[in-house]
């Protein structure tokens, strides 16, 4: 194994060990496996983009750390933390919490990665919202914040800001209209685009499925 290959799989490692102590008590569906899912999916599309591995590896595993809905944390000191612990450079520590930043789904207020690096987490944070593992995490977060599963008469709402899609109270089967069955068209990557088409015809037969048995009567 030559030098630089030694140094990612030991920061990997390293960065594992740490995220799985704070994610310890979390089932919001920001899990330490959320975080661990994310990296693959990120180390999956970073082979196919001229891109800082490295830097991908890093801000995959610390997307969550400072996450306003699990932490009150101020200026990503979770994250910071981490990297200290581990022995990361400054240009490491602010390269990585540049991409962090950015990459959070916040309804109509969402804005695109500006770097790769930053692209490329962000699709692999958005593809774990799809497919069965987005749904299964869509209902877990649902019974987590007292949500029904599914109300007729509660209509979605697709253009909420940021503190709108926040505090709404809708149903999880609404989440889908949200944000859910939005992601397909909002990757950056041509990788995740292929993943995500996937994913999306998997929820869409999921919801068909759905209504299709609550009308059997
Ligand atoms: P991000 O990780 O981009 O900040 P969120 O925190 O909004 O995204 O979502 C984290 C997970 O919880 C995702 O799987 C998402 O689909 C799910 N989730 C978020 N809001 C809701 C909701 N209102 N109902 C059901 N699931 C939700
Ligand atoms: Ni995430």
């Amino acid at each position: 194994m030559d030098y630089l290959k030694n140094v990612y799989e030991q920061t990997k490692y390293m960065l594992q060990q740490k995220i799985k102590e704070l994610f310890a008590n979390d089932y919001s569906g920001h899990d330490y496996w959320h975080s661990l899912r994310v990296l693959n999916n990120a180390e999956r599309i970073a082979k196919t983009e001229k891109c800082d591995e490295y830097i991908v590896m890093i801000a995959a595993l610390l997307h969550d750390t400072d996450d306003i809905k699990i932490f009150e944390t101020t200026d990503y000191e979770n994250a910071r933390r981490i990297m200290l612990d581990c022995h990361l450079t400054e240009d490491t520590i602010d390269g990585v919490i540049d991409i962090i930043k950015e990459i959070s789904f916040k309804g109509t207020e969402t804005i695109a990665a500006t770097s790769i690096e930053g692209k490329i987490v962000q699709d692999a944070d958005r593809l774990d919202a799809m497919g069965a593992i987005g749904i299964a995490r869509a209902f877990a977060y649902g019974g987590n914040h007292n949500r029904a599963i599914y109300i007729p008469d509660c209509q979605p709402n697709i253009n909420m800001n940021e503190t709108e899609y926040r505090n709404n109270e809708g149903t999880t089967i609404n989440h889908f209209y949200e944000k859910l069955l939005l992601m397909k068209d909002m990757m950056n990557t041509d990788c995740a685009k292929s993943i995500a088409q996937k994913r999306d015809r998997y929820m869409r037969e999921f919801l068909k499925e759905f209504y299709d048995e609550w009308n059997e009567h």
